[in-house]
């Protein structure tokens, strides 16, 4: 049956949540740092924020049994290590949390097929061999909506290459809101994008994204990496041979100079322009050093105090189990609403 289009899209006027989530699957890096953990801590702040460690969207791609909780916590103690404070934020496991696979199944009904075959980072995970790819990893942004959604969050921080995945959870937001005649019932949620650090390149490439998956290890800083190799990374980083400009304009074309100067202002708080002035004429082995004492003084505190979670796993678990609870809390009684609003039996 075709459903009603004459219906009128009312604003969600709940109250404002942020969620977000990261993978635990490998050592972090200065862009999930920039793009993600950062913005948490400065966001808990203001707003009522949720964080997640999404173990389900990790075993869409294999896992060994043997280390995936131990990744958990990983990710956890850099959360913790980024500031995030869980008197302020709820921290735990997604799959702690059963809504998020219910809510899942839901969208899979309101989602449409060829809106996924458009989502490019399933095309670029899979590569030339999407055929062999779990069914998970082709509905991966599925129930990345459904774990904003299950919480009726209305803010998502996220680096610039979760803007697709982004656009996609509004749309089944609009979408189930319209077809269930229930306007206004979940937010459109927004992504909190803006930043110097929303898309952090590669050390070795200014024209590629810095990522786990790249097999180069001087191509990334880890949240691991102890201050040497922080510095020796920043310094053996791929530059050019000119100078540094006076204009934003003349950085185009250099895409490493650009990610440098980028990494810069995201550390200092200075904006591009402000670097590009306090260098101007000086080049790279000037620039080089003094971003790579930056980049010492403000991962190294991060990586100790990582360490010293990871040391405390019985300190992590506690705030893990009470953040499940909380979480738990949160989403269960809008899924139970979301069985009402579909019409199940019993609901
Ligand atoms: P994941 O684990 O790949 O990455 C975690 C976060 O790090 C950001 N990021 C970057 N930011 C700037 N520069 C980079 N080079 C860079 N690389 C990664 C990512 O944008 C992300 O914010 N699908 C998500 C996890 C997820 C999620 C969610 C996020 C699952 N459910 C719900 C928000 C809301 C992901 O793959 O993250």
């Amino acid at each position: 049956m075709s459903k009603p289009n004459n219906q009128k899209i009312i604003d969600y006027t709940g109250p404002e949540r942020i969620f977000s989530g990261v993978q635990p699957t490998g050592d972090l890096h200065l862009g999930n740092y920039l793009g993600a953990l950062k913005k948490f801590a400065d966001l808990q702040h203001d707003y009522e924020c949720v964080f997640c460690i999404v173990d389900l969207h990790a075993i869409t791609v294999w896992q060994d049994p043997k280390t995936l909780a131990d990744q958990t916590r990983q990710i956890a103690s850099a959360y913790l290590a980024a500031g995030v404070d869980p008197k302020k934020a709820i921290i735990y496991p997604q799959s702690t949390v059963l809504a998020h696979t219910e809510l899942a199944w839901y969208f899979n009904c309101v989602a449409r097929v060829g809106w996924l075959s458009r989502m490019t980072q399933f095309k670029e995970k899979s590569g030339k061999n999407a055929e062999a790819m779990s069914v998970g990893l082709y509905d991966y942004p599925v129930l990345q909506a459904a774990d904003i959604l299950a919480f009726k969050a209305t803010h998502v921080p996220v680096g610039e290459d979760q803007k697709q995945h982004l656009e996609l959870s509004r749309d089944i937001a609009q979408k189930f809101n319209h077809d269930f005649n229930a306007p206004g019932f979940f937010p459109l949620p927004e992504p909190l994008i803006k930043g110097p650090g929303a898309r952090v390149m590669s050390l070795r490439d200014g024209t590629k994204k810095m990522s786990k998956s790249d097999p180069s290890d001087k191509s990334r800083i880890n949240l691991t990496d102890d201050a040497d190799t922080i510095a020796k990374k920043i310094r053996k980083a791929k530059s050019d041979a000119g100078e540094i400009p006076a204009t934003l304009s003349e950085m185009e074309g250099r895409p490493e100079l650009k990610n440098l100067v980028s990494i810069y202002s995201a550390f200092s708080g200075l904006s591009d322009q402000e670097v590009l002035t306090k260098y101007e004429g000086k080049g790279f082995g000037v620039f080089k050093p003094a971003l790579a004492d930056l980049s010492v003084e403000t991962m190294h505190p991060i990586t100790a105090r990582m360490n010293n979670f990871l040391a405390n796993p019985d300190e992590v678990d506690k705030i893990l189990a009470k953040g499940a609870e909380d979480a738990a809390n949160i989403a269960a009684p809008i899924v139970a609403e979301v069985r009402k609003i579909i019409g199940f039996w019993g609901a």
